[in-house]
């Protein structure tokens, strides 16, 4: 086999550009497998809104062309993929249409709803059932909006009309108090997580905005029609997932939990870890989705503990538990692997301390230690979009990358 090394400084070191939809792209290592991955940018978008994908928005999500392309080369049907960064699920949604046995991990509760919803198939009646329960409610929830009914604000909730223009803030919780009644079954989360779905749309423009800031003009009813055409949405996508996932293949095991320390028995052995780690310093995962985990009531704290390369006040993750943590997560990798089991990762580059990090090379590096070898990579270019970002990165160039890593 053809081996060219990955330390990009390598005397043996063969790089191929090319243009693809958004950017050059560069490949290293085994040569079929970097073309292999280089061959995952050629993005097709119209996987975007398919199955559950479009339903519920999630913060550096993995495209599901990526996933769906991963999947077919480095597993096969039967065989077992864990994303222990499973965010909202893509790969888990993807790895059950593909007939491939899925397990996800997300530190954030929210990821774990997420990404439970979006995988889990309802038939005939229970779509009807989740169809029929939420015209009922945005029906009620509509008459009381438009009646000026009053609604009972919890007291953690009195805080809410900073985000929310008074007479929205009281339709949406009139709507809430409407879907926390049904029952707490596949058809009740669903409709929990899609309330949280429709919340950011009807926020004031910044969510700090102070009472009568530049506000949206939302219309008495609006709400709640628009969380009944969501729920219709996420049916369709319930249904195309019962009709394409193969007979016989289980629904994605869902697990909240770290992946420095993976809820997993010790003799877990996968075939393939597909997944997405956090960027360092882009993205907190908690603030970001801060609505949301206080109207789910969601336990925010244990995530704000766990949660990996937060971005927080000063710029990037910081360096040591950035360090620790992935030595920790590559271990974890490596110990529920099979040997010769591959993990294909997607990740871009990010700030660690106050200085942008080329994640590729880090990774290379921390692997061996923890069994795993780099086989290849493809890597993208991607200025970031973030101002503050781009100032970080000055004239260094921030890629994304695709490493393909297996277990000795
Ligand atoms: C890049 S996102 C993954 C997105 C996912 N692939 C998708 O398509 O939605 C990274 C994820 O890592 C999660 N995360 C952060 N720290 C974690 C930890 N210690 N253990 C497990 N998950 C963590 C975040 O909650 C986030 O969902």
């Amino acid at each position: 086999m053809e081996r060219e090394p990955l330390d990009s400084a390598g005397p043996g070191q063969q790089r191929r550009a090319f243009s693809v939809l958004r950017g050059t792209v560069e490949t290293e290592g085994v040569r079929d497998e970097r073309e292999a991955l280089a061959a995952l940018f050629r993005i097709d978008r119209s996987l975007e809104r398919d199955l559950t994908h479009g339903f519920h928005s999630y913060a550096g999500r993995m495209h599901p062309s990526i996933a769906r392309g991963a999947l077919d080369r480095w597993s096969a049907k039967g065989e077992s993929v864990l994303d222990p960064f499973c965010g909202g699920g893509t790969v888990l949604v993807e790895a059950m249409v593909a007939a491939r046995v899925a397990a996800g991990v997300d530190a954030s509760p929210l990821a774990g709803l997420i990404a439970e919803v979006r995988t889990s198939p309802l038939d005939e009646a229970g779509r009807s059932r989740l169809v029929g329960l939420a015209r009922t409610i945005a029906e009620a929830s509509e008459a009381r909006a438009r009646g000026r009914v009053p609604v009972t604000i919890p007291a953690w909730a009195r805080q809410e009309t900073m985000r929310f223009s008074p007479h929205t803030a009281l339709e949406l919780f009139g709507l809430r108090e409407l879907v926390k009644a049904t029952p707490e079954d596949t058809v009740g989360r669903a409709l929990w997580l899609c309330l949280s779905s429709i919340l950011v749309k009807f926020m004031r423009a910044g969510k700090q905005a102070a009472p009568g800031a530049a506000e949206k003009r939302i219309g008495r009813g609006i709400p709640s029609r628009h969380f009944a055409a969501r729920v219709e949405e996420l049916a369709r996508g319930l249904e195309l997932l019962e009709q394409q996932v193969p007979a016989g293949t289980p629904n994605a095991q869902v697990l909240v939990g770290d992946a420095c320390h993976l809820p997993l028995a010790r003799q877990s052995r996968f075939d393939l870890v597909l997944t997405s780690p956090p960027y360092a310093g882009v993205y907190d995962y908690a603030e970001h989705h801060d609505v949301r985990f206080a109207w789910l009531e969601l336990e925010r704290a244990s995530f704000d503990q766990t949660q990996i390369g937060a971005r927080g006040k000063a710029p990037g993750a910081a360096l040591r538990p950035w360090v620790d943590a992935r030595r920790r997560w590559l271990a974890e990798m490596s110990r529920v692997l099979r040997p010769g089991g591959h993990a294909v990762l997607v990740i871009g580059d990010g700030i660690v301390g106050s200085k942008p990090e080329n994640a590729s090379w880090a990774i290379a590096r921390a692997a061996p230690a923890a069994g795993l070898e780099p086989i290849a990579r493809a890597s993208q270019l991607r200025p970031p979009l973030d101002p503050r970002l781009a100032a970080l990165f000055g004239d260094q160039p921030r890629w994304e990358h695709l490493l393909l890593l297996r277990r000795r």
